[in-house]
């Protein structure tokens, strides 16, 4: 009788060992690799045991660009160059084709369609274009484990909780914490720090479980959760990180839990906990930022600020709301608005040099901002979302590769076109409005978000 093993290790790692022969892995990133331009690491040590089943799995997962899921240096490190890369569809297969330069075999499998491993075991992904990430469902004898990631599932809504009714026994794998993993980093026009709502701390075996209540799932663990902060320029964020003997706060008994680092047996009875190592804490020492080529004093050479002046120029074209920025200690502007009206910017990223170079010219400036080193300046008491303005660089310059607003508009109307159903996608639609309204208007009222928070996830 075959049976499946489930183990989740580092920070979204999931591997399934078919009896006993390793099939599948996700995101792996190990524990020897830094992220985010030296900010991160995995918060545990990945053990021996998964380590070598890492090293023989023939297929890759990879649910997303960031370098806590698609860390190029562990997947060269895991020989991926002699195993099969699987990727979702997305708009712009941009993942795709910087690990096809990189040597590697990567498969784009369709969205929301099963495709069989072997015998009783099948996979399916799709994409959530608007944050370029995916989620992967595995099935197997009536089981389905959802690998949800960084993540929510909107456009995909209806596939899933069909899924989730045709299964005896759900697993959800998803992120759920206090809320660090964006950029918090940020101050007020006086200089004052802004407490993130990850301060109020969210009951995370509340959001989890919660969110598995939605699709009906019959199981949760927490996944995709666990860095830290490594370097000297970040650590003050660890504060806000969410620790491991806070994760079950809140959780809905309804709900089977698994603890995280669990490996488990599935077959035809369901899910069952095997005896497994809880893993070691990661020691891995400080990084000093000038290690990454950082210093905070430096500034700019005069062909390195007009590569800074077009990023922000190409920005602007994309969207009205535009940002300076501001390295050492000059603050640069597109060409629109000279040096002394950046006042009528809402905000200014104070970045270091190097880094913020890499991040433009490389197209990873998410990965300055979920660094947490930089900062945000808000200069503006006007109503703003900055994330609304950020993410245009982030996620639509940088992953979806647009140039302008007709492209960004084109976009967009494939993006409303995702969905699975007109109804999630009016409700998403007005959810998001709504939240963005809320955002704006309390960005200095902490307590008031974080209580609202947990309010949103109670309706
Ligand atoms: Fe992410």
């Amino acid at each position: 009788m075959s049976e499946l093993r489930l183990h989740t290790c580092g920070n979204a790692t999931l591997i399934l060992e078919k009896n006993s022969v390793p099939i599948l892995a996700t995101d792996p990133w190990l524990d020897i690799h830094t992220a985010y331009f030296g900010s991160w690491c995995t918060s545990h040590k990945i053990p021996k045991f998964h380590f070598e089943l890492l090293q023989k799995v023939p297929f890759i997962w990879i649910s997303h660009f960031h370098p806590d899921h698609l860390n190029l240096r562990s997947l060269l490190k895991l020989k991926a160059r002699e195993k099969t890369i699987l990727l979702s569809y997305q708009y712009c297969n941009r993942v795709a084709e910087d690990l096809r330069r990189a040597g590697m075999k990567v498969v784009i499998l369709p969205p929301r369609q099963f495709i069989n491993i072997e015998d009783d075991l099948d996979i399916a992904t799709f994409p959530i274009l608007s944050t370029v990430d995916s989620i992967l469902l595995i099935r197997f004898k009536q089981n389905l484990v959802i690998n949800s990631n960084d993540t929510s599932w909107d456009p995909s809504m209806n596939f899933i909780k069909k899924e989730v009714a045709k299964s005896k026994s759900s697993l959800l794998l998803k992120l759920a914490g206090y809320g660090d993993a964006d950029m918090i980093n940020i101050y007020d026009e006086k200089s004052r720090f802004i407490e993130p709502i990850a301060a109020t701390k969210p009951a995370p075996g509340f959001l989890l479980t919660s969110q598995a209540n939605k699709l009906n799932c019959t199981h949760a663990m927490h996944f995709s959760s666990f860095h830290k902060y490594i370097r000297k320029d970040s650590l003050w964020a660890n504060k806000y990180t969410t620790p491991e003997n806070d994760l079950t706060r809140g959780w809905n008994k309804n709900i089977g839990y698994f603890k995280q680092f669990s490996s488990i047996l599935i077959n035809e009875k369901g899910f069952m906990k095997l005896p497994s190592t809880y893993p070691d804490k990661n020691d891995i020492a400080v990084q000093m930022p000038q290690e990454y080529g950082d210093n905070w004093d430096e500034e700019l050479s005069f062909m390195e600020e007009k590569v800074v002046i077009n990023y922000l120029n190409k920005i602007e074209e994309i969207n009205k709301n535009g940002f300076s920025i501001k390295v050492g200690k000059k603050i640069i502007s597109s060409d629109r608005f000279n040096i002394k009206a950046y006042q009528k910017y809402n905000f200014i990223l104070n970045a270091p040099r190097k880094s913020l170079l890499r991040a433009i010219r490389s197209n990873i400036f998410d990965d300055l901002l979920i660094g947490n080193f930089a900062k945000i300046i808000i200069t503006n008491k006007k109503t703003l979302n900055f994330r609304n303005t950020l993410k245009i660089p982030s996620k639509y310059v940088d992953n979806v590769r647009i140039n302008d607003a007709q492209e960004l508009k084109q976009f967009l109307w494939a993006y409303r076109n995702s969905y699975d159903s007109k109804l999630t996608l009016l409700k998403s639609d007005l959810k998001i409005r709504a939240r963005d309204i809320v955002l704006s208007n309390l960005i200095k009222n902490t307590k008031l978000l974080g209580k609202l928070k947990n309010f949103y996830q109670k309706i």
